[in-house]
C-alpha cells in the first residue's frame, strides 16, 4: 500500500492516544490489560486503514480487538476512523503501530483467542516467502500468542496465497476447520465484516478466499 506521507501525521496519531498502545512495548504484556473489561483478545494483523476492525469491535462488543498496522500513515487513517466511530463503539478497540514479526516481545504467550489476517500482501516471488504472514515461521510465533484451541481466520483474494497457507497450515499439523474458495456465496457471508481491500475486489468481481484453522 503506497502512501504519500501525512501532512501533520504524528499530530494526528497523538490525537488518538486514548486508543493506540504506545510501541515498542518493553517488555510482554497481558493484552487484556489495555482494556477496561476482561473478554477474549483478537489480533487483527495488517489492519490497513480499519474497517473491519472498527466494524468487528462494534458487532462483537463480548471480544476486544487489536489492530496491528506497521505503516503509520496507514495506522493513522484507522484510527481516526475508530476515533469517529467512537460514539457508537464500545470501548473494546485498540491500535498498535508496530510489525507483526515482534509480536512475542511485546504480548505474554497464550494470550489471544483469535488471530485475523486480511488480505495480506502475497509477495508472489518465491524467494520472498518466508515474508507471508502464513509461512510456518510466522504459524510458529502464532502458535505462541494464541491461546490452546485458539483460532487463525484468513480472508484474501489471492489464489496463489490460500493455496500456499493451506500447505502450510498442513505442515504445521494444524486443523483446516473451515474453507471456502468463495466467501461471498458462502454460508458465512451474512456474518462477514468487509474490510476496505474486500469491497474493491468484490466490486471487481473477484472471489474471495477464506480459511479458519484452529492450533
Ligand atoms: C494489502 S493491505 C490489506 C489491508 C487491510 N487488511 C484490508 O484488507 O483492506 C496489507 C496491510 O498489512 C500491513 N502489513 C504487512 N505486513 C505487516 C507486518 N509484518 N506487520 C504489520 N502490518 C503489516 C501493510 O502495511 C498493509 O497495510
Amino acid at each position: 500500500m503506497r502512501m504519500r506521507r501525512k501532512k501533520h501525521g504524528a499530530e494526528r496519531i497523538a490525537a488518538c492516544s486514548e486508543i493506540l498502545i504506545p510501541s515498542p512495548i518493553t517488555e510482554q504484556t497481558n493484552p487484556q490489560s489495555f482494556f477496561a473489561d476482561e473478554k477474549p483478545v483478537c489480533l487483527e494483523i495488517g489492519c490497513g486503514k480499519g474497517d473491519f476492525a472498527v466494524g468487528m469491535s462494534a458487532k462483537h462488543q463480548d471480544l476486544n480487538f487489536i489492530a496491528m498496522e506497521r505503516v503509520a500513515d496507514v495506522a493513522c487513517l484507522a484510527l481516526e476512523k475508530a476515533m469517529a466511530a467512537s460514539d457508537t463503539r464500545a470501548d473494546n478497540l485498540r491500535f498498535i503501530i508496530a510489525d507483526a514479526r515482534n509480536l512475542t516481545e511485546f504480548f505474554l504467550p497464550h494470550s489471544f483467542d483469535r488471530i485475523y489476517l486480511n488480505f495480506s500482501d502475497p509477495w508472489p516471488k518465491k524467494g520472498y516467502a518466508k515474508r507471508r504472514l502464513t509461512h510456518r515461521g510466522f504459524l510458529e510465533l502464532y502458535r505462541s500468542l494464541l491461546v490452546e484451541g485458539g483460532l487463525l481466520i484468513l480472508k484474501t483474494d489471492n489464489e496463489g496465497l490460500f493455496d500456499f497457507s493451506l500447505e502450510e497450515f498442513e505442515a504445521m499439523g494444524l486443523t483446516i476447520e473451515w474453507q471456502t474458495r468463495d466467501l461471498h456465496n458462502s454460508e458465512a457471508a451474512a456474518d462477514n465484516v468487509m474490510t476496505e481491500y474486500e469491497s474493491h475486489f468484490s466490486e471487481i468481481g473477484q472471489v474471495i478466499y477464506s480459511a479458519r484453522v484452529r492450533f
